[in-house]
């Protein structure tokens, strides 16, 4: 297949990677930053530029797309699909991950755990929002935040109150979750890849940290999830649409419960942490749905051809 990899920056550990796997399995491949295609978009077509030279005939698509250029890179994303380019993660699917309010709905509408969340846009109601949650410790969280950042622990109400005050302030957007203390400062990465848990690795927050993002000085290490575990990732991947996912589940006294679902998980992290050929398995994923894409299609053609034909004769 051809391949694209929307990425802004080449030399990143997952970039390399994914493109080294796409050309160790035979694939043609090549990094695109999303910030240089441009589009044109008619009723009577799609096109796409990249420095000055038209795109077309990918077959597939791998996008990479940070937080900060989710809006832009989303668009391109969408334009790759106008013009029939396979994703896996397609651009609907990432923008309900980039947002914490949205996400939590959709996961908790299909039953699966999360910490209680609570969220509301006035300022008289924050009193009564925080007795629907309940007793602090609360955690606070932008909800576009990333990495750890963003993400505030209060131990007493008073405080709760004094950071909600603030960020409504900024004009932020966040929600207020219940603190699941027995998590113990550690959370579980699920690396999903095609409706299959492919890696998985505990994170460790610092001392005096709850937050145990790698990027927050977190440690990680390989482990096997359990089977409630990978059926819970497995199960938030799919109700975002994303066929690759990292979740990011803490273990609690009532079962795994989802943080967040990550539409473009890192690769160094896991890779290192597991052992495991994560970019390899992604490729190949790609690779297999495109060719049961190309399949079904031929099927539902030759179907649509002997259905005409029955019309016709009867
Ligand atoms: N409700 C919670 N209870 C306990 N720990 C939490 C809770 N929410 C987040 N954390 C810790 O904080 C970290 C960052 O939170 P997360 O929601 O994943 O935000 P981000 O998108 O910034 O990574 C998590 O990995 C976890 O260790
Ligand atoms: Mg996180």
């Amino acid at each position: 297949m051809k391949l694209a990899i929307l990425s802004r920056n080449g030399k990143l550990y997952s970039t390399r990677r994914l493109l080294e796997a796409a050309r160790e399995q035979g694939h043609t491949a090549r990094v695109l930053d999303p910030l240089r295609c441009y589009m044109r978009i008619d009723c009577d077509g799609f096109a796409m530029h990249y420095k000055g030279k038209p795109l077309s005939g990918y077959d597939a698509v791998i996008p990479r797309i940070g937080a900060s250029v989710t809006r832009y890179g989303t668009a391109v994303l969408r334009q790759f699909e106008l013009m029939d380019t396979f994703t896996p993660n397609p651009s609907d699917a990432i923008l309900k991950a980039r947002d914490k309010l949205r996400s939590h709905q959709l996961l908790a509408a299909q039953h699966i755990g999360l910490p209680a969340t609570v969220f509301g846009d006035n300022p008289d109601d924050t009193h009564d929002l925080l007795a629907m949650l309940g007793p602090p410790p609360h955690v606070i969280k932008l909800n576009e935040g990333t990495q750890g950042t963003g993400v505030m622990l209060t131990e007493k109400l008073s405080a709760s109150r004094g950071v909600i005050e603030a960020l409504r302030g900024l004009y932020a957007n966040f929600l207020v979750q219940e603190f699941v203390a027995e998590a113990k400062g550690a959370d579980l990465r699920c690396f999903v890849v095609g409706g299959k848990v492919v890696a998985a690795m505990r994170r460790q927050a610092p001392k005096g940290d709850f937050r145990s993002n790698l990027h927050r000085g977190g440690t990680a290490k390989g482990v096997k999830a359990t089977e409630a575990e990978k059926d819970v990732a497995v199960r938030a991947a799919a109700a975002l649409g994303l066929g690759i996912a990292g979740v990011d589940l803490i273990r609690s006294q009532r079962g795994p419960l989802v943080l967040e679902v990550n539409a473009s998980p890192g690769l160094e992290g896991i890779e290192n942490a597991s052992g495991a050929d994560v970019a390899g398995a992604i490729i190949r994923h790609v690779s297999d749905r495109l060719t049961q894409r190309s399949t079904e299609r031929a099927a539902s053609a030759a179907a649509q051809k002997l259905g005409s034909y029955g019309r016709r004769g009867s």
